[in-house]
């Protein structure tokens, strides 16, 4: 038993072995142009299979854990619920990170699930089917990339450093405009700025040093639940882009391979468009 009444080993296994099945039904669909609903606004999308696999994940862990929770996208965004986060072990799910990915047959997305038990993450699994790269992490027990170990990178000056950011699942004008004003501070003080569009995905790269800083303003908790655990394994470090303590359900986060890098780049942002929590 992991902390006297969870079997975290069991979780572990139980949810690995459904995020396979995700994984699988996942790459079998993204091989043709999926059909998909608008949620909040026409660039944040919603296809039929991004609901199966977050049934899929609930229905499995709920057969063998039935007394823990869940906060999943799809089911915030059909019930329109508030996200509390309690003490009770709860499985924070994005069934498919990257749907717009997804849709395009664009092959960066990925399932991302974290368990938090009395609030703390315990488990965390990031896994893009169609590359085959599967990202896991279990609280004080390392990050792995396919079984291997894996480390941020050891990036300390943010004028090489390696930027990864998203414009986000929604074209406010203003929003838009924050955005633009913070990419024109960083870009000519880092090598470059990348967008792939998975946010669990993003934070993935950060701990197996691939880029050295990932921040997003607008994301939501099952877009980081599992990356945060990955890139404190990892090694690296996470924090709210104003240099502040990282809150899960803020709706931002800044990830990166050392405290001194992450907080020399919360410097450089000026802008933090606000949005309603997650909870
Ligand atoms: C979105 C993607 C996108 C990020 C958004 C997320 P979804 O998740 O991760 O890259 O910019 O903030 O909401 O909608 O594809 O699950
Ligand atoms: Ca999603």
């Amino acid at each position: 038993m992991g902390d006297g009444s969870v079997d975290l080993n069991k979780c572990f296994e139980v949810v690995s072995q459904l995020v396979d099945k995700a994984g699988a039904l996942v790459a079998k669909r993204i091989q043709t142009r999926q059909e998909f609903e608008e949620k909040a606004n026409d660039i944040d999308l919603v296809t039929a299979t991004d609901r199966e696999v977050e049934q899929l994940l609930i229905r499995g862990l709920l057969d063998v854990f039935p007394d823990h929770k869940f906060i999943g996208e799809e089911e915030s965004a059909a019930g329109g619920q508030p996200n509390k986060l309690t003490d009770v072990p709860t499985w924070i799910i994005d069934p498919i990170d990257g749907t717009m990915n997804f849709v395009h047959s664009f092959p960066h997305s990925c399932i991302s699930i974290g368990l938090k038990v009395n609030k703390v993450t315990e488990i965390g699994i990031v896994f893009n089917p169609m590359l085959g790269q599967r990202f896991t992490a279990r609280r004080g027990q390392g990050a792995y990339l396919n079984g291997r170990r894996i480390h941020v990178s050891a990036q300390k000056e943010l004028s090489k450093s390696l930027v990864i950011t998203e414009f986000g699942a929604s074209r406010d004008v203003e929003k838009m405009k924050n955005h633009f004003e913070n990419y024109q501070n960083i870009l000519p003080k880092v090598h470059g700025i990348r967008m792939l569009g998975a946010a669990a995905l993003n934070l993935s790269m950060v701990a197996m040093g691939a880029v050295d800083i990932n921040f997003e303003i607008g994301i939501h908790a099952w877009d980081v639940c599992a990356g945060e655990l990955l890139v404190l394994e990892a090694g690296g470090v996470v924090i709210d882009p104003t240099g502040d303590k990282f809150d899960i359900m803020s709706r931002r986060v800044l990830a990166a391979s050392s405290e001194e890098l992450a907080q020399e780049f919360a410097k450089q942002l000026t802008q933090f468009y606000p949005q309603p929590r997650d909870d």
